[in-house]
């Protein structure tokens, strides 16, 4: 359940497991193949880099209401992708933010991965699996459209909020 071996589309292996402290060791090369605005999608402000406080945040989560699983290239250990859900205060419902290498979007990676986090949150019990998408992120808000997310708007601040009530969500479509 918390890990899974997958296949990409190109062939590669790679890994899903949740992110241990030691894993702040493959960030720095990992960041380095993230496009500044590709951290802009993600964390919706412009910044060159991630901060070491931000940074610290990311790795120290709390385990008892928060995940984070990392994607791991098989072959050179290298860090592909992260995907995180926080629960809110009544671990009922979970937030997610997926972040990948940008080289790397556009091969399957990232639909497993919400996939694999989805699957998470169903068997934790939670009831649903919201994030905030800016509203020009094409990419994400088609796939969670297509992963049967509810999608709507908050015009005022750019964006989106994703809702996938989890009892919607069939088990057996998430292997
Ligand atoms: C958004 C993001 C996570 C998407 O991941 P990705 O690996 O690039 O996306 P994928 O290749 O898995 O999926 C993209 C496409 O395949 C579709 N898709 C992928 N696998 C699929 C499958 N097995 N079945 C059906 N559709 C699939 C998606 O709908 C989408 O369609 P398109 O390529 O025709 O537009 C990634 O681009 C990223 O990290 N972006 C920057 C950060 C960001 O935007 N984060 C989101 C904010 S929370």
């Amino acid at each position: 359940m918390l890990e899974r071996h997958v296949t990409l589309r190109d062939g590669e292996k790679v890994l899903f497991r949740p992110l241990r402290p030691e894993d702040v060791r493959l960030y720095p090369d990992f960041l380095a193949e993230v496009t500044h605005e590709d951290l802009r999608l993600r964390f919706f402000a412009a910044m060159r880099e991630i901060s070491e406080e931000l940074l610290d945040k990311l790795i120290h989560y709390d385990p008892a209401h928060a995940m984070a699983f990392v994607a791991i290239d098989e072959d050179s250990g290298k860090l592909l992708g992260v995907v995180r859900l926080h629960d809110d205060k009544d671990d009922v419902n979970g937030e997610f933010a997926i972040l990948l290498r940008s080289q790397l979007k556009g091969h399957g990676l990232g639909w497993l991965m919400m996939k694999h986090m989805i699957a998470y949150a169903k068997e934790r019990g939670l009831k649903t699996v919201q994030g905030q998408v800016l509203a020009e992120n094409a990419t994400m808000l088609t796939m969670c459209g297509e992963l049967g997310f509810h999608i709507t708007d908050d015009a005022e601040r750019g964006v989106k909020h994703v809702t996938l009530p989890l009892d919607e969500v069939p088990t057996e479509e998430l292997h």
